[in-house]
């Protein structure tokens, strides 16, 4: 992640939704491009760029050189970093914000940040006016490959991440992959899980490219910038054909129910991050299929071993400071996702790039597995 590497020509990828279509554009060096795209865009608009305080001290200013001279005006705001800035009271600062800089239905919104910034922005971006346009320029691998994308906007709710919010889908994407450089490397290693997840859950050739090139992956140039564009390309089919989750997108959810209850329960700390708690819960999920012999055991070690390889855990017993209680397990995994009449839904595998929704999981099975995985875990 430390060799200096030249800018390239960008991958463009299609969102396709009809009126509501968007590009996402991929390569090194693309934040500077962003201004004369917005221009192309929304000509003559004012925007304000919404950030957070880690990533403006090292990217803000070059938004604003990248933007400024395209636009009519550019305003910034620059809110807390954390899991915590998704809350009402931020959602309300930053909606007056935008209302008392006068930012009109003409305008754009620029998201520039991780996935809390992404989702915070874009949501106040569906309500101020009742729909400004906005722009995702994400600055996590996890947002450049999965939040930016989609249109999936919210804020927490004391009982839960991301139940308040709203579909809404950004006019742009940018994802400048030198912005990934000055990452911390658990953080990207934490978003590479949801790179590894689209081989999972939908691309076995994928999944063996990866198998092949994680290094390069991690070390940046053009092996990155393959990795990033082949999950938005998958990400990208799978909201196009099913953009409010009714269907194909729950395979986006590939470990998450296990996932969301261990970061839950870690209390969305620096104990367990997000793209950690989702390679658990994929290793989790692959075990748990495994274990109903829907694929062979080997097959699930595999999908497993090279989650381990790149540094991720894969056990409930990394978590730091251990695991939570069996019944405190159960409890975060049906406030996630729904039990009805005992059963939950559950995203399994029958083998690597082959995932598939199941909703007929009984949830004793599932306490029955977990009380075993814990049983490993002390
Ligand atoms: N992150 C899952 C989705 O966008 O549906």
């Amino acid at each position: 992640m430390t060799a200096p590497l030249r800018g390239s020509d960008p991958i463009v990828v299609d969102v396709a939704l009809g009126a509501r279509s968007y590009d996402i554009v991929i390569g090194r060096g693309q934040l500077a491009s962003l201004g004369a795209r917005i221009a192309k865009l929304r000509p003559g608009a004012k925007v304000a760029i919404v950030s957070d305080k880690n990533v403006a001290a090292r990217h803000l200013d070059a938004a604003v050189a990248a933007v400024k001279g395209n636009v009519l005006q550019v305003c910034t705001v620059v809110l807390p970093p954390g899991e915590s800035t998704k809350s009402f009271e931020h959602l309300a600062s930053l909606c007056d914000h935008l209302i008392s800089q006068r930012i009109e239905r003409n305008d754009l919104v620029i998201a520039l940040g991780g996935g809390v910034i992404g989702d915070l922005t874009g949501f106040a971006a569906a309500i101020v006016r009742r729909g400004l346009d906005y722009v995702q320029v994400p600055t996590s691998l996890l947002a450049q490959v999965d939040s930016s994308v989609g249109g999936k906007t919210a804020i927490d709710s004391p009982q839960g991440k991301n139940l308040i919010g709203a579909f809404h889908q950004p006019v742009l994407v940018i994802a400048d992959t030198a912005l990934l450089d000055t990452l911390p490397e658990r953080e990207f290693r934490a978003g590479y899980a949801e790179v590894a997840k689209y081989g999972l859950l939908g691309d076995a050739a994928f999944f063996a490219w990866l198998e092949a090139n994680w290094k390069d992956v991690f070390a940046g140039g053009p092996a990155r910038e393959h990795a990033i564009a082949t999950s938005c390309r998958a990400k990208a089919a799978i909201v196009a054909r099913d953009e409010r989750e009714t269907g194909d997108r729950m395979l986006l959810n590939l470990g998450h129910t296990f996932g969301h209850a261990l970061e839950a329960a870690a209390g969305y700390s620096d104990r367990l991050l997000h793209g950690e708690a989702i390679a658990i819960g994929m290793a989790l999920a692959f075990e748990f299929s495994a274990r109903r012999g829907l694929l062979p055991k080997a097959e699930a070690e595999r999908a497993i071993g090279h989650l381990a390889a790149v540094g991720l855990p894969t056990r409930i017993g990394q978590v730091e400071g251990g695991g939570p209680p069996l019944d405190e397990l159960m409890d975060l995994i049906a406030q996630d996702k729904k039990v009805s009449r005992g059963k939950l839904t559950f995203i399994l595998a029958r083998g690597i790039g082959n995932a598939f929704v199941a909703p007929e999981v009984d949830a004793q099975d599932v306490r029955a597995f977990l009380a075993e995985m814990l049983k490993q875990a002390n």
